[in-house]
């Protein structure tokens, strides 16, 4: 005779974008989640603001409450899928003290309150899971927190966020300008209302301090990421890359490196940069997502997937709900926060990049030779210059791009081309990786 599976209610704080579609996969395979996880799932409250708003899928009123205690407390699993810090830290802590185990989705809250979150998973032996954070359905947090685990990680770079990947996409393939572009993400509903942490590379850098954290076992947060938005991309700069056989994304950018004391540290940045048109991540288009992952055992691997959305989103805070329901009904545990390595976070100045600077100078003799000395003067080697007829009279286009060489030393030289007497006007100055 078969045991009778073990019943585990779950509370389900937030039925928005996410939450909705969490609670509609949830209920209509809920036969499919008994077996995968060897537990009855069943949904016990769910917590809105306003439980009379539309939603996007049905649920039972009786379930709706703006109650918090009645979505967490008795509950065997809490999933938080409200986004942004309060009441969400409040809340995920009211859990994981009582002990029960969190899937949450909010990247936000992990990169400014992790420790303190981890930490209280850990004295409760709760578990505290966070799949959806970092890329939507893509399971990369699994992968560098569980598959990678026997290896040495050395870098990872992607594109962690969909908006600006999409912004970025329609300004290179449809010539749109930067503000058109973000209308059009808008009006499809990728970007917000309020689309500043995702044009400013707020959303990104809370990614790329998760992605470090698992890649590195060192405890860093947002604000150990250096960050540029897209804002002050062109159409001008996509047609420019694109001309020399590039694309312009924004990258996250983590990396275990040699800072200037001669010490490994970490070094994380976000900002866009142009990558080659045949790189793996220029191909990404539209809202998606990609992560190259570099191991020095199993050398460069790359995850893609759809970063965002309710159903792909719902993917991830799904098996993350299967794994937490498993250790609920049969014991064991996530795994817990890794951060044995304890590396520091470098200096942003110390990260090797190259620079693609595109000047308006004068078109006199002696310019060239000016701008090159303003390069060679700090340390910078030139790899390619290119003069281009300019429409201000009396001036022309110069584009310079650089070898690798320190970020501090490049920025200096952009700096000293300002105050340049052959320089009218610094046009841009982008990164340029991926060669
Ligand atoms: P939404 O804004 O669509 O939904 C938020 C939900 O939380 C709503 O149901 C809202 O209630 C409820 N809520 C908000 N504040 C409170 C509060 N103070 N008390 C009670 N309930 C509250 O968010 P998303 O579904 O888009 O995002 C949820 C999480 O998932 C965020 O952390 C986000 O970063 C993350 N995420 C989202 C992705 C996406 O594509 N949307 C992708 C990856 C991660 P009401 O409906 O009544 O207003
Ligand atoms: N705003 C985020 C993005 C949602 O555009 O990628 C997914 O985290």
């Amino acid at each position: 005779m078969t045991r009778p599976l073990p019943e585990l209610t779950v509370g389900i704080l937030g039925a928005g974008t996410v939450g909705s579609q969490v609670i509609r996969i949830l209920e209509s395979s809920s036969a499919d989640f008994a077996q995968r996880s060897g537990a009855g799932l069943s949904i016990g409250a769910v917590l809105v603001r306003d439980p009379g708003a539309p939603r996007d899928v049905e649920i039972d009123p009786a379930l709706l409450t703006t109650d918090p205690a009645a979505a967490i407390d008795g509950m065997d699993l809490v999933v938080e899928l409200i986004g942004g810090i309060e009441p969400a830290r409040t809340l995920v802590r009211r859990a994981l003290r009582q002990g029960t185990s969190v899937v949450t989705g909010n990247k936000a809250l992990l990169a400014a309150h992790g420790p303190e979150l981890y930490e209280a998973a850990a004295a409760s032996g709760a578990d505290l899971y966070y799949e959806a954070a970092v890329a939507g359905a893509v399971p990369v947090v699994y992968g560098l927190r569980e598959s990678l685990a026997g290896d040495r990680i050395t870098k990872v770079m992607g594109i962690v966020n969909g908006t600006t990947n999409f912004i970025l996409d329609a300004m290179d393939s449809q010539g749109l300008g930067y503000a058109d572009a973000l209308a059009e993400a808008q009006r499809l509903g990728y970007a917000e209302a309020d689309p500043t942490a995702d044009v400013e590379g707020l959303d990104a850098a809370a990614k790329c301090s998760i992605l470090a954290s698992l890649a590195f076992h060192t405890r860093v947060g947002i604000d150990d990421v250096e960050v540029e938005g897209i804002t002050r991309v062109t159409a001008e700069d996509m047609a420019q890359a694109r001309r020399e056989g590039r694309v312009i994304k924004l990258l996250a950018i983590a990396e275990r490196r040699t800072g200037d004391d001669g010490r490994e540290g970490v070094s994380m940045r976000v900002h866009p940069a142009q990558i080659p048109a045949d790189h793996p991540l220029a191909s990404v288009d539209g809202a998606f997502n990609a992560i190259v992952v570099e191991g020095e055992a199993a050398g460069r691997l790359m995850f893609y997937g759809q970063g965002a959305g309710g159903a792909p989103t719902a993917s991830a805070v799904l098996s993350d709900v299967v794994a937490a329901a498993h250790h609920r009904a049969y014991g064991g545990h996530a795994p817990r926060e890794s951060v044995y390595a304890h590396l520091p976070v470098l200096d942003p100045g110390c990260a090797r990049t190259r620079y693609h600077v595109r000047m308006r100078v004068e078109d006199s003799i002696g310019v060239l030779a000016d701008v090159a000395g303003v390069f060679a003067g700090h340390g910078a080697s030139i790899q390619a210059v290119s003069q281009h007829d300019d429409s201000e009279p009396g001036a022309c286009s110069l584009i310079v791009t650089t070898h690798m060489a320190r970020e501090a030393d490049l920025r200096a030289v952009v700096r000293a081309l300002g105050h340049c007497t052959s320089v009218r006007e610094i046009v841009s100055a982008i990164r340029v990786e991926g060669d």
